[in-house]
C-alpha cells in the first residue's frame, strides 16, 4: 500500500483567531451518511462508519464536517422525510454514537453541522398520523396545510402548486370513515407533509429541537429548504408556468417569503444562549434557493444566519465571464450583511461537478474539476466540499432504473424537466476506500452490498489507491488545503483584486498581512 503522507495538523476547536468566527474561512465537508462508510456491513453507510473515518476527514484538512439527515425515517426522501427528530435511525445507529462521533470530531478538531429539516415530516412523523386518524376539525391538522379540495365535491387540489418532484404538490387523504377527505400540502414526495409554520405547536417545536441538539455539542445546523417554511397568505394559485425545481429561482408564493427571517431571528437568539465566543459560536447555513444574491443575503442579516449556500454560484457553469459576475455580484451581496460568502460546487443534489463541466474526455473533466476546486478555495468566505470530490468521483450516469431511489426519479419518469437523465442517485454511489472489487472497503465484508452499485472503474479511484500519489486527485486536495490554511492571503475576506485577463481566463489577486496571492484559471480548452 502507498505509504500514507504526514498529515497537516489542522487547529484544534480552540485555536480559531479571535475576532473572526471559525466559520467565516471554514471548509465544510458533507457527508452523505447512507454512502460514506458502513461499519456494520449492511450495505448502508451508518455513523460509527463515519466516526471510524474521521482521521481521514482530519487529514484531509478539512475544518467542519457537514451531516446530512441520520434521524428517524422511513426513508422516502433518503432520510430528508423525518418521522422522529430525536432519534437516530437503527440503520444508522443511535444517539449514543451521534453523542461518540460529535466528541471525537471535537477530539480531532473537526466541528460538526447536522442537517434540520422544518419545511415538512415525513407522513410517518406522529403528529401527521394522529391528524389523518382525526379527521377534519382536529387541531393537529392545524400543525400541516389541510384544505377542502376544489370542485364539486372536492375532487380537485386546493391550488394550482406542483411538487418539487413533479406532479400536484397536494394529496387527497381519506376521512376515518373511508370516504374522500381534505387534501395536504407536500412541495416534496407525498411522503413529505409540509408543516403550517403559523402553528404555534411547529414553532416551539423546533425550538426545543435545536436545543436538543444543541445540547448534544452540535456545532451547527444546515437548514433544509430554509426558504420554503412560510407560504404566502390565503395559498394563491400561481397561474401558468414551468414545472418548479428545487435548484430554482423563481419567485413563488410558497419560497422566500419575507415572513421566514422572524423565524430565523428567534432561531438566532437561541443559538447565541450557547455563547458568543467566535472560537466556539453555534452557527446556522441556511439552504435557501432565492431569485437573487441580494435576497440570500436577507437571511444573513446580523440577527439571522450565519451562511449560506451559494446557489448561484454552483450553477455557473466553466466559464470565465459568467464566473466572474457572480463571484463579483456575491462578494457585493454578502458586504452590507457581513457574512461570509460562500462557494460550493457539488452536493446530494447535483450532478457531481466533475461531470457537469466536463468537456468529454475523462482527462479533461479531470483538469476542469480540480481547477474549478483551486478556483473556489482561492475565493474569500468559507467552501463546501461534497464527499468523493477529493478523490475526483464523476456522477455515475448508467444506474440501471431498478437500484434507484431518488423519489424525483418515480414522480418524473426517469428524467428531470430538462430530459436529463440521472437524477440524484448518481452523486450518491458509495465512496471507494480500498481494495480492487466493490464495495471498495466501502463496507466491511469483502463482496458485500452497497445500496447503490459502484463501477469497476472506482478502484483506481479509491483512497487507498490515491494516497501517497502526487499526481492523485486526493493528495491535490490535500495539498489545496494545506496551502489554503498556511497562506495569509487566503480564507476569509470580503474582495478579490480582479486582474486583466485575455477571454476565458480568470484572474484576481488577494492580499494581507504583507503577502499575496494570484489566482489564475483558463476556462477554455487551450493549453
Ligand atoms: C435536500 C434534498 C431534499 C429536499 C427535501 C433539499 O433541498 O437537499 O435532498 O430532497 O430538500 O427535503
Amino acid at each position: 500500500m502507498p505509504q500514507q503522507p504526514a498529515a497537516a495538523s489542522p487547529p484544534t476547536v480552540a485555536d480559531s483567531p479571535r475576532g473572526r468566527g471559525w466559520w467565516q474561512d471554514a471548509v465544510i465537508y458533507q457527508v452523505y451518511p447512507r454512502s460514506f462508510a458502513d461499519a456494520d456491513g449492511d450495505g448502508m453507510g451508518d455513523l460509527a462508519g463515519i466516526r471510524g473515518r474521521l482521521p481521514y476527514l482530519r487529514d484531509l484538512g478539512v475544518d467542519a464536517v457537514w451531516l446530512s439527515p441520520f434521524y428517524s425515517s422511513p426513508q422516502a426522501d433518503a432520510g430528508y422525510d423525518v418521522s422522529d427528530y430525536r432519534v437516530v435511525d437503527p440503520m444508522f445507529g443511535d444517539l449514543a454514537d451521534a453523542g461518540a462521533l460529535i466528541d471525537d470530531a471535537h477530539a480531532l478538531g473537526l466541528r460538526v453541522i447536522v442537517d434540520l429539516v422544518p419545511n415538512h415530516a415525513s407522513d410517518q412523523h406522529t403528529w401527521f398520523r394522529q391528524a389523518l386518524r382525526e379527521g377534519p376539525g382536529s387541531p393537529l391538522r392545524g400543525r400541516f396545510h389541510f384544505r377542502p379540495g376544489r370542485g364539486e365535491s372536492g375532487e380537485l387540489p386546493p391550488n394550482d402548486w406542483e411538487s418539487i418532484f413533479g406532479g400536484p404538490a397536494w394529496t387527497r387523504t381519506a376521512n376515518p370513515d373511508g370516504a374522500p377527505g381534505e387534501w395536504y400540502l407536500h412541495l416534496f414526495a407525498p411522503q413529505q407533509p409540509d408543516f403550517n409554520w403559523d402553528s404555534r405547536a411547529v414553532a416551539d417545536e423546533f425550538r426545543s429541537l435545536l436545543r436538543f441538539w444543541l445540547d448534544l455539542g452540535v456545532d451547527g445546523f444546515r437548514i433544509d429548504v430554509a426558504h420554503g417554511l412560510v407560504k404566502a397568505a390565503g395559498l394563491p394559485d400561481i397561474g401558468v408556468h414551468d414545472q418548479i425545481k428545487l435548484l430554482g429561482n423563481a419567485v413563488l408564493p410558497f419560497f422566500d417569503q419575507d415572513g421566514v427571517h422572524e423565524i430565523y431571528r428567534d432561531w438566532r437568539r437561541i443559538l447565541d444562549e450557547y455563547g458568543t465566543d467566535p472560537a466556539t459560536r453555534r452557527i446556522a447555513v441556511a439552504e435557501a434557493w432565492t431569485p437573487s444574491l441580494d435576497r440570500t443575503a436577507n437571511y444573513l442579516r446580523p440577527d439571522e444566519l450565519h451562511q449560506a449556500f451559494n446557489f448561484q454560484y454552483l450553477s455557473t457553469g466553466w466559464a470565465a465571464e459568467p464566473l466572474r459576475a457572480v463571484i463579483g455580484d456575491t462578494l457585493d451581496s454578502m458586504r452590507p450583511v457581513g457574512a461570509p460568502a460562500t462557494w460550493v460546487l457539488s452536493n446530494h443534489d447535483v450532478v457531481r461537478h466533475r461531470t457537469r463541466f466536463g468537456g468529454g474526455s475523462a482527462e479533461q473533466d479531470l483538469r476542469r474539476a480540480r481547477a474549478a476546486t483551486l478556483l473556489m478555495l482561492a475565493l474569500p468566505g468559507s467552501a463546501y466540499l461534497y464527499q468523493g470530490e477529493e478523490l475526483g468521483l464523476p456522477e455515475v450516469l448508467d444506474l440501471p432504473d431498478s437500484v434507484r431511489q431518488d423519489p424525483a426519479f418515480g414522480r418524473a419518469q426517469g428524467t428531470d424537466s430538462e430530459g436529463q437523465e440521472g437524477m440524484r442517485d448518481g452523486c450518491r454511489v458509495p465512496l471507494p476506500w480500498s481494495g480492487p472489487a466493490a464495495p471498495f472497503g466501502f463496507s466491511p465484508v469483502e463482496g458485500g452490498p452497497s445500496w447503490l452499485p459502484q463501477p469497476a472503474e472506482w478502484a483506481k479511484l479509491s483512497v487507498e489507491a490515491q494516497t501517497g500519489d502526487a499526481s492523485s486527485t486526493l493528495e491535490f486536495y490535500r495539498r489545496a488545503l494545506v496551502t489554503r490554511r498556511e497562506h495569509p492571503a487566503l480564507g476569509a475576506g470580503d474582495a478579490v483584486e480582479w486582474l486583466d485577463a485575455p477571454q476565458g481566463v480568470l484572474a484576481f489577486r488577494r492580499a494581507a498581512a504583507g503577502s499575496a496571492l494570484v489566482c489564475t484559471a483558463n476556462t477554455t480548452t487551450a493549453r
